[in-house]
């Protein structure tokens, strides 16, 4: 047979072979578009687990104009052909997957990667994805406004629970967490604070570039690069932790005083809950009224007005709560919420205020009809409830219930075991319950099924 033709014939029938060989057998090799999250079926991807975020952008307040450049430097858990990033809207100019050029498509909130080569598992890989446009918050299956929200004068930067990817392409689910870079341009005169420490700032043409860093593993969520005019306050506190603060100054005589009790709290919650889990702080308060809530972002939460007191306490124990010890589902929610309301009742406690025992009696005393009996707190049933008031009150109601159950001394061991057991790592209510049962030597089955997962009022308190 001529060599050609043999050539031919190998080049014919050896994927023909190949597919025969691999058949049904063969390995998914194509990442999936969520995690599995019942609440969030498109949150996260699957495949893959990025381990640092390097994220350099551009926000031009009066054209509401974002230019970003993400890299993304991760492992594949299993053998790919393609894979997701969550992005919504913006528009993808460039890809690169180990600095070759990849195929790109859009599919909803999926950018669908399909690199040159098939990764490996195990194989360590870096995409680079350059963006611009004009980013739009999501609205949250409860009606909130989530992601990149701009302001009068900049943008509040918020992600819980699906906004990082209004402002870049990530694995936007909390079961995948990684350091960050950010290095944020905007106009001279403006601030742009994201998580973390501040590592340099430099004016020059008329821009201001803010370069930080998150070393700590962080979920997608707890990111945030709020721009805005601010007014910003730098000192390091007794325990050597460093605060960096951005107040919008039309809030800025109401937040002062609250402000400037973060050392004590930190120390105070420290003494609870096991040493603070970051070497940065500091707190963003950014006006924005269409926005109403505050978050943890991770190291230095964001304030759509100034705080009060009890909400700075709530914020400052999610960096245990929510971010050191991070959900692996979003149904798990009360494991942040009740945890950090919990911790408003004992500051209140511990600080001349009611005890939380009178803050229980009073919630109990709420008829059945109440929406705090709406639905139960282990199960909020679907994304439109996990900031409801069942999770947050009743949640930290379950919280007060284990402590009357347990005593006080086996209690607070559980709080600081809790943290230091998944320290930067992540957590579920299954583990939650086995950790007080272990501490307390005691079968606390039917204490937490009744107060997590039992619908309507609880029988006795
Ligand atoms: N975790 C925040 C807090 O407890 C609430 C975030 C609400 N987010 C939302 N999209 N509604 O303070
Ligand atoms: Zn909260």
């Amino acid at each position: 047979m001529p060599k050609a033709v043999r050539r031919t014939f190998v080049l014919a029938t050896t994927p023909v072979v190949l597919a025969a060989l691999l058949g049904a057998t063969a390995p998914r090799s194509a990442g999936s578009p969520g995690v599995g999250d019942p609440y969030f079926p498109l949150s996260g991807n699957g495949g893959y687990d990025v381990r640092h975020y390097d994220l350099t952008l551009g926000y031009d307040p009066g054209s509401g104009h974002l230019t970003g450049k993400a890299v993304l430097t991760a492992r594949a858990t299993q053998r790919l052909t393609r894979f997701d990033l969550d992005l919504s809207g913006l528009k993808v100019t460039g890809l690169t997957v180990d600095h070759v050029k990849a195929d790109h498509r859009r599919d909803g909130q999926e950018l669908v990667v399909t690199p040159r080569r098939t990764l490996h598992k195990g194989q360590w890989f870096r995409v680079a994805v350059t963006y611009s446009g004009t980013p739009k918050p999501v609205t949250d299956p409860d009606g909130s406004l989530d992601g990149w929200i701009p302001t009068d004068d900049g943008a509040f930067v918020a992600g819980e629970p699906q906004g990082a990817m209004t402002w870049f392409p990530a694995n936007s689910h909390p079961t995948d967490k990684a350091s960050y870079d950010f290095t944020l341009t905007v106009p001279q005169g403006k601030t742009a604070v994201a998580n973390g420490v501040l590592l340099g700032e430099r004016t020059r043409d008329g821009r201001t570039t803010f370069r930080w860093r998150q070393s700590e593993p962080m979920a997608a969520y707890l990111a945030t690069a709020t721009v805005g005019t601010f007014r910003t306050t730098r000192y390091t506190t007794r325990d050597g932790i460093q605060v960096y603060d951005a107040v919008d100054p039309r809030e800025a005589d109401k937040a002062a005083s609250v402000l400037k009790q973060l050392p004590s709290v930190l120390e105070w919650e420290s003494k609870l809950f096991g040493p603070y889990p970051f070497r940065a702080a500091g707190s963003i308060v950014d006006r924005a009224p269409n926005v109403g809530y505050a978050l943890e972002t991770q190291s230095r939460p964001v304030y759509s007005a100034a705080p009060d007191l009890s909400t700075l306490v709530h914020e400052s124990a999610h960096q245990w709560f929510g971010d050191s010890v991070t959900l692996t589902s979003w149904k798990d929610i009360w494991l942040n919420e009740g945890f950090a309301v919990y911790t408003e009742w004992l500051y209140s406690e511990q600080h001349g205020g009611d005890s939380a025992q009178k803050t229980f009696d009073d919630l109990y005393a709420r008829p059945a009809s109440d929406g705090l009996w709406a639905f139960p707190p282990g199960d909020p049933g679907s994304g439109a409830n996990i900031f409801g008031t069942p999770v947050y009150a009743r949640g930290a109601m379950t919280l007060h219930a284990l402590r009357t159950a347990v005593g006080d001394p086996a209690f607070f061991r559980i709080l600081r075991a809790w943290a230091a057991a998944h320290r930067y790592g992540h957590a579920t209510t299954a583990q939650f319950v086995r950790l007080a049962e272990r501490e307390s030597g005691k079968n606390l089955d039917a204490l937490f099924h009744t107060w997590l997962y039992t619908k309507g009022k609880p029988r006795t308190p």
